[in-house]
């Protein structure tokens, strides 16, 4: 018996060209105690889209922007820039640990403003990261070893980004949480936030999500904002802004920058993460920024330093290609002004479809229910507020897939879908 386990089980690795363990006399693996990892909840979602064979079927779980046909969409400010690069004909070298200078500077002056005194002062450090997630992975490390003057605990919005949890438990920070989100309005929380703002201890760690918040879509005012920095102002507390939608919230960078900006105004302390993923639609090249506002040059220089001693042993220099694309775009003025053009059709396109889909809802389905959260709310994803039951209708039903907490992808959403999608989603919320 026991032999013929053994055989199988060769027989199964030896068609893999391996042999098997317990063939080689070792009865159990050495990860016979790994458990099985649950599957990725938005992954999930895709994979069930793609067995579904029904020509009427939605995708509203990707995290990526898509054409009004449904495609992926690859600016043309971006074609343009990899043309102009293959012309150039490059080497390959390594880059430095922090990254392509041209890229970082006109990353931070994105961010920051061009005009920013901090620039000219030198006293932003910043180097060039694995996209947005990469981003918070740095500061998350940096936060670790070097933040002393309060906890090693940072404090995250209800709910947030899925991935900043395991981001910053995995940089060896604490987690905790504030309010954010109200759902029975499905808007901002303003007073359960400043509330919790005001409870934390001193010096504690925020992170802010500086626009199109995710998942929610709900962003504060610009006076909302006001209160926000006054209340984190009176703590003391120390702010790191995830930006990963500049651009892509309301079509306009320097708009949608206005509560890095405002806070770095009023002499917060701050860090902030980047990416390009979404507002130039960079995807798959992994490429954003990480900065940190120091007191001095000097200072900067030794965070500077610190910085590269984190991420030396993590990946020693980040990738080259997409440094290389947005640089080109954003310093040469023609593409500039044509990917700003490319960013504003992209969330007018985003903000059309949201007041379709309400306007079908209201106007031709005749629901009874208040969605004017679904235009209210900014940015690519949507919190409808319908209920697991209701999600799981919308795809048995209706072919529609999406987050169980009820998010939608408005970029999943297209002038060819939109009136199913408001009819199904009234099918299944009208009792
Ligand atoms: C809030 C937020 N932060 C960061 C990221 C990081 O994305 P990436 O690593 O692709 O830049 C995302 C992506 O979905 C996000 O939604």
């Amino acid at each position: 018996m026991l032999r013929q386990t053994a055989l199988r089980s060769f027989t199964a690795a030896n068609r893999a060209g391996l042999p098997a363990l317990s063939a080689l006399g070792r009865g159990v693996s050495t990860w016979a105690n790994v458990p099985q990892g649950p599957p990725d909840p938005i992954l999930g979602v895709t994979e069930a889209y793609k067995a579904d064979q029904d020509p009427r079927k939605i995708n509203l779980g990707v995290g990526a922007y898509r054409d009004d046909a449904g495609k992926p969409y690859v600016l043309t400010s971006v074609r343009k820039a990899e043309e102009a690069l293959l012309g150039k004909q490059l080497d390959k070298e390594y880059l430095g640990i922090t990254g392509l200078p041209s890229f970082t500077s006109a990353a931070a002056a994105l961010a920051y403003g061009g005009e920013n005194a901090l620039l000219k002062d030198q006293r932003i450090a910043v180097t060039q990261s694995i996209s947005g997630t990469g981003a918070l992975r740095i500061g998350g490390a940096f936060l670790g070893r070097f933040y002393e003057t309060g906890a090693k605990r940072i404090y995250l919005p209800t709910p947030s980004w899925g991935n900043h949890t395991p981001i910053f438990r995995d940089s060896g920070l604490e987690v905790a949480q504030y309010r954010y989100f109200d759902k029975n309005t499905n808007g901002l929380d303003l007073s359960g936030m400043l509330e919790d703002i005001k409870a934390m201890p001193r010096n504690s760690i925020v992170l802010l999500h500086a626009c199109a918040h995710n998942p929610t879509g709900v962003d504060p005012t610009k006076a909302q904002w006001d209160q926000i920095s006054q209340a984190i102002k009176e703590r003391d507390h120390f702010v790191f802004f995830d930006m990963a939608y500049q651009g892509f919230a309301s079509g306009d960078p320097t708009r949608d920058a206005y509560a890095l900006r405002s806070f770095v105004e009023q002499g917060h302390r701050i860090m902030l993460a980047q990416s390009f993923a979404k507002n130039m639609g960079m995807y798959g090249e992994r490429i954003g920024a990480f900065s940190i506002l120091a007191e001095s040059k000097e200072e900067r220089q030794r965070v500077e330093s610190q910085l590269k001693i984190i991420i030396r042993p993590m990946y020693s220099n980040p990738p080259l290609n997409g440094a290389r694309i947005v640089s080109e775009v954003l310093n040469n003025n023609a593409l500039r002004q044509e990917w700003l053009g490319e960013v504003k059709t992209m969330a007018d396109r985003i903000i059309t479809m949201r007041t379709k889909l309400y306007d079908h809802l209201v106007d031709d389905f005749g629901s009874k229910h208040s969605w004017n959260h679904i235009k209210d709310q900014i940015g690519m994803f949507c919190f409808t507020g319908l209920k697991p039951d209701q999600v799981e209708a919308l795809k048995r039903d209706h072919h529609v897939y999406l987050t169980k907490d009820g998010r939608i992808s408005i970029a999943g959403v297209s002038s060819h879908n939109v009136k199913y999608l408001a009819q199904a989603i009234h099918e299944v919320t009208k009792q």
